[in-house]
């Protein structure tokens, strides 16, 4: 009669180092730690200083204080907006590109400290309203904060 083999005596057979249990305790915690970890990241992210990812509120980087020089400007594209970025001795300010007249793109006219409409003549000055011209409103501003040198605007 055929006697069953105990097998975990059989020497023939390779022995594995770790137990079921062991491998099993390893899968636990490491699904543990990892659940842990994907909850813990997002807190840490949002708590961690402002400073180090740029500002809050929704502004996007648009370059750095060195591509601008003073009485300079920059045009960008912002959630699909054109906007004009000025920088003077004290700030730097942003506009919306498109002129309220009948929407071409303005642009900055560093002779004049303008912002200059090329289609009918139209000016505005650097706090958005119109100096002269047909535009019937001012250019929308939008905010504008610096920080560690580089420029962030609201779109
Ligand atoms: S479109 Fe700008 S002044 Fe007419």
């Amino acid at each position: 009669m055929n006697q069953p083999e105990n097998l975990s005596s059989n020497p023939s057979l390779p022995t594995s180092p770790v137990s079921r249990r062991d491998f099993l305790d390893w899968v636990i915690k490491g699904g543990l730690f990892a659940t842990l970890a994907g909850m813990l990241f997002p807190a840490l992210a949002y708590l961690w200083p402002v400073t180090r990812r740029g500002p809050a509120g929704g502004l996007v980087e648009v370059g750095t204080v060195d591509e601008i020089h003073v009485w300079g400007s920059k045009k960008v594209v912002l959630g699909g907006s054109a906007l004009i970025v000025v920088r003077t001795p004290a700030e730097f300010k942003a506009f919306s590109a498109i002129c309220t007249h009948l929407g071409c793109i303005v642009y900055w006219d560093s002779a004049k400290q303008l912002i200059a409409c090329p289609c009918h003549a139209g000016f505005f000055g650097l706090d958005g309203r119109v100096v002269s011209g047909p535009p019937p409103r001012p250019l929308a501003t939008h905010p504008v904060s610096v920080v560690d040198g580089k420029i962030f605007v609201k779109p």
